[in-house]
């Protein structure tokens, strides 16, 4: 039986991207989209965990109108990459202006994770649109958590359910492969500590993730660092096996949004000698990541 969630979705011409896993929706053109097929994608992507929609011609206007269909956009954490007059369009690029000054970040994103795992309310999805793309690599992987989640055994499941992960912004910066910089102190104030559930619990179905990440996870409460560790290596090699993964060859125009309460991302290097890359990425708020409900021992 469809639920009254997927009914809203059937006007829309979907494919999975990979399994259960994401949606292709083919007939939607974004800019010219009216409000109610709009609120259609937005279904979609609440129900499959990723949208793609390809050769989609996208202004800065057209980015932030759907966008703010999902919710409240997110600013972004430099503000210097983001598109001069549009503080939520953030560039991911190792194009430079003519005075030789970076455009956008460039190899941002590489390491498995989601976004703003460290703050007390993550961002809720990752838009990015692509405007140059190189011939090869330079690729976005995604995860899909709830299926990661779903075959577990059952005493597995039990033993996770509870647990809660220490995330830390200082420890991510510190140790970062990439774009590792010197934090302010305003900087570590504004980006305390938070502990988020290791199995999260989607808001629109119940359906549960393994919310597991690499960077900022610090800990696990109640485990000794180097079992805490092995544990969360264990679990990230487990979600990313590659019948988790959905890899995207990305094509200029396509627009490819995930939700981060039920996936794990990261970028693919590319050639940088040879190609230039820039993406328009974009976010909107998330709420306080909600756990399993278990029983009290
Ligand atoms: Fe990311």
């Amino acid at each position: 039986m469809k639920t009254s969630l997927a009914e809203s979705t059937e006007t829309l011409q979907i494919k999975p991207l990979k399994d259960e896993f994401g949606a292709l929706i083919e007939n939607v053109d974004l800019q010219s989209a009216d409000d109610a097929t709009l609120e259609k994608v937005v279904q979609a992507f609440r129900l499959h965990g990723a949208i793609l929609l390809r050769n989609q011609t996208m202004e800065p206007d057209d980015l932030m109108r759907f966008i703010s269909a999902f919710g409240e956009p997110e600013l972004h954490t430099q503000k210097n990459y983001c598109l001069p007059g549009y503080p939520h369009i953030f560039r991911l690029s190792n194009m430079t202006d003519e005075d030789g000054n970076a455009l956008g970040a460039h190899n941002d994103g590489v390491g498995w994770h989601t976004d703003y795992s460290y703050k007390a309310e993550p961002v809720m999805s990752t838009m990015l649109y692509a405007v140059e793309v190189p011939d090869e690599g330079g690729e976005t992987l995604l995860a899909d958590q709830v299926a990661a989640y779903n075959d577990l055994a059952e005493d597995r499941k039990a033993q996770l359910d509870p647990l809660k992960i220490h995330h830390s912004y200082v420890h991510f910066v510190e140790n970062r492969e990439f774009n590792s910089y010197q934090l302010t102190d305003e900087q570590r104030q504004d980006n305390p500590d938070v502990i988020h559930p290791m199995i999260r619990v989607h808001p629109a179905d119940g359906r549960k993730a393994l919310w597991i990440s690499t960077g900022t996870v610090k800990h696990i409460i109640g485990m000794e660092d180097d079992e805490a560790m092995k544990l969360v290596d264990e679990l990230v090699d487990y979600v990313t096996q590659p019948k988790y993964v959905f890899s995207h060859k990305w094509q200029k125009g396509d627009v490819l949004m995930w939700d981060n309460r039920c996936t794990l991302h990261t970028g693919s290097l590319f050639d940088d000698t040879k190609y230039q890359r820039m993406a328009h990425r974009l976010w909107v708020k998330g709420e306080k990541p909600i756990a399993v409900e278990t029983k009290e021992p």
